[in-house]
């Protein structure tokens, strides 16, 4: 708890320098959910115009079109309660069969959610009507991608196509951004094998989390020929995070959420406040964490058991049924499968309480961290199976077993895999924070999220992997809070994970591109690059990604 308690120190010499400086007044009261009221002599602080000014993206806005966190939007803002929208999904342009080819366009977009305001948000499409999320892009195995991507933020852009196995140059590099006004193709051609459930999302370095949180994100589904589960009527559930000011405005990052990563008042599944689902058959749910750092643990509550059926990259071997929980850390997916039961009922879909460890701001006392959020409500759920009202019982599907067969990736016989370490670690710079300038930068001065003892360095290639070795990498994080890993370009598996000197197997094989690393503990993963060209790999919680958790694999 040294850290914590020095990052305390820290800050609250920061935020009373700036205070000090700018003679501000008002109170403090955006943080008082935040233990920023434990602190001596935090009452009645500054409305912290530089702290807020701190935390602007680049270019973004003047410290007076700032609103102050105590002027956010109230968690009842937005109105609930709608049928779950369908996504909007994105036009092929082809004729080819094999060919899906369409126009992405990234831009700003004005949008009435809370009735009375407009909220511009920045989206990808024209998204006058329908979900404020990006479109579905719905592909088979096989199929050549060719997406124009037309950047029409004020900002550079790229797209990133999260988890699949698209060639270094096509996929979103924060080395190759697409400048405001110009475009590009993103070209590629998936695999046979990589059906599974993906999303696509901005990777400008030090700019991702402003352009996702404004609302570029979107969804990815890769088909298979042979999907054993064809048949399920599937939902999708693409969740997102927001946090709105009192005004419409979507919130700038505050200190807070640089440090912790941004959680707004609002969590969205389609881009609307819990909406309501109504299950009348077995179903197979494609779910997707595309908030910038919110974990969601969900569950429908210990009556509603579900199975997983799948995780980033396709299905399992078999299902893990009976769940009653499931962690998505910022970045994953998986595949469920909810039956719709014998009988009408109803329940919650909830992110339970998940404690990520985020960090508080105290005054140096042995509480360093914050209370974990409450449970939260994510969409209301009702069980109407079909039939039920006849009194006969609907007719369940039986889940194929195997899915699909897995193969745990190894190194052929007698060849030792290639050994990796990832270290995440962190750093709170007191001179940094102390210069006079620390306020005015664009991003919090002295907070350093780093990986192998560096933050991110566009001209520093971190690791080397040759093309076709299977590795093992070890992903050990040595911070006080959890962090999701995520790797470019390739799926892995997880072998095991150890904390408190306890080694845990994984106990079924599952392909990823995104794994949850809490404090103090390592994953150990199997993974293997197929093509040439540089791969980053990073923190999913994105501004940490922003602040530099984030470096560069060369593949040769
Ligand atoms: Cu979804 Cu490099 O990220
Ligand atoms: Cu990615
Ligand atoms: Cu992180």
């Amino acid at each position: 708890m040294i850290r914590r308690q020095f990052l305390a120190h820290a800050l609250r010499a920061a935020v009373a320098s700036a205070a000090a400086s700018m003679g501000a007044r008002g109170a403090f009261a955006q943080h008082a959910g935040h233990d920023m009221d434990d602190m001596p002599g935090m009452e009645g602080m500054g409305d912290m115009h530089d702290m807020h000014n701190m935390a602007g993206m680049p270019g973004m806005s003047s410290p007076a079109a700032q609103p102050a966190a105590s002027a956010l939007a109230s968690p009842n803002a937005l109105p609930a309660g709608a049928p779950l929208a369908p996504l909007r999904k994105l036009a092929n342009e082809s004729g080819d069969p094999g060919t899906f080819r369409a126009t992405l366009v990234a831009q700003p977009v004005s949008r009435q959610l809370m009735p009375g305001k407009q909220t511009s948000f920045w989206l990808y499409g024209d998204a006058a009507k329908g979900p404020i999320i990006g479109p579905l892009i719905e592909v088979h195995e096989e199929d050549t991608v060719e997406i124009r991507f037309v950047n029409r933020l004020p900002q550079p852009s790229t797209v990133h196509w999260h988890g699949l196995p698209v060639p270094p140059d096509q996929d979103g590099n924060p080395s190759d951004p697409v400048a405001p006004g110009e475009s590009r193709v993103y070209r590629f051609t998936l695999p046979r094998g990589s059906a599974g459930t993906y999303w696509y999302h901005p990777h400008p370095h030090t700019m991702s989390a402003g352009q996702v949180y404004r609302g570029l994100a979107g969804p990815i589904i890769v088909r298979a020929a042979d999907d054993p589960l064809a048949a399920w009527p599937e939902r999708h559930l693409f969740f997102t995070d927001l946090k709105l000011a009192a005004d419409g405005a979507v919130a700038p990052n505050d200190l807070m959420d640089w440090m912790n990563g941004r959680e707004g008042q609002f969590v969205l599944v389609n881009g609307a406040r819990q909406p309501r689902i109504v299950v009348a058959r077995d179903e197979r749910w494609r779910v997707w964490n595309g908030c910038n750092a919110r974990y969601l643990r969900l569950s429908l509550g210990v009556s509603y058991p579900f199975a997983q059926v799948g995780t980033d990259g396709g299905l399992l071997g078999d299902a893990r049924d009976g769940l009653t929980e499931l962690l998505l850390a910022p970045g994953e997916r998986a595949e469920l499968i909810v039956r719709a039961g014998q009988w009408p009922s109803q329940t919650a879909l909830t992110a339970a309480v998940y404690d990520r460890r985020k960090m508080a701001m105290t005054t140096g006392n042995m509480h360093g961290s914050l209370t974990p959020d409450p449970a939260r409500v994510l969409a209301d759920v009702r069980f109407a199976p079909a039939g039920a009202a006849a009194g006969a019982a609907p007719t369940s599907h039986a889940l194929p077993s195997p899915l699909r067969p897995i193969e745990a990736l190894q190194p052929p016989a007698g060849v030792v895999a290639t050994q990796k370490s990832v270290v995440f670690s962190e750093e709170m710079d007191m001179a940094a924070m102390h210069r006079p300038d620390a306020t005015m930068s664009e991003m919090p001065a002295g907070m350093k999220f780093m990986i192998n003892g560096a933050t991110f360095d566009a001209s520093r290639i971190a690791l080397t992997s040759r093309r076709g070795d299977i590795e093992h990498w070890s992903i050990e994080n040595r911070t006080d809070m959890d962090h999701p890993f995520h790797l470019h370009g390739t799926q892995f598996q997880i072998i095991e994970r150890e904390r408190e000197g306890k080694k845990m197997p994984e106990p079924f094989l599952a392909w990823r591109d995104t794994v949850n690393v809490r404090p103090g503990e390592t994953v150990r993963i199997a993974t293997v690059q197929k093509m040439p060209g540089e791969r980053m790999f990073h923190c999913h919680i994105l501004e940490h990604e922003d602040l530099g958790m984030m470096a560069t694999l060369k593949v040769v």
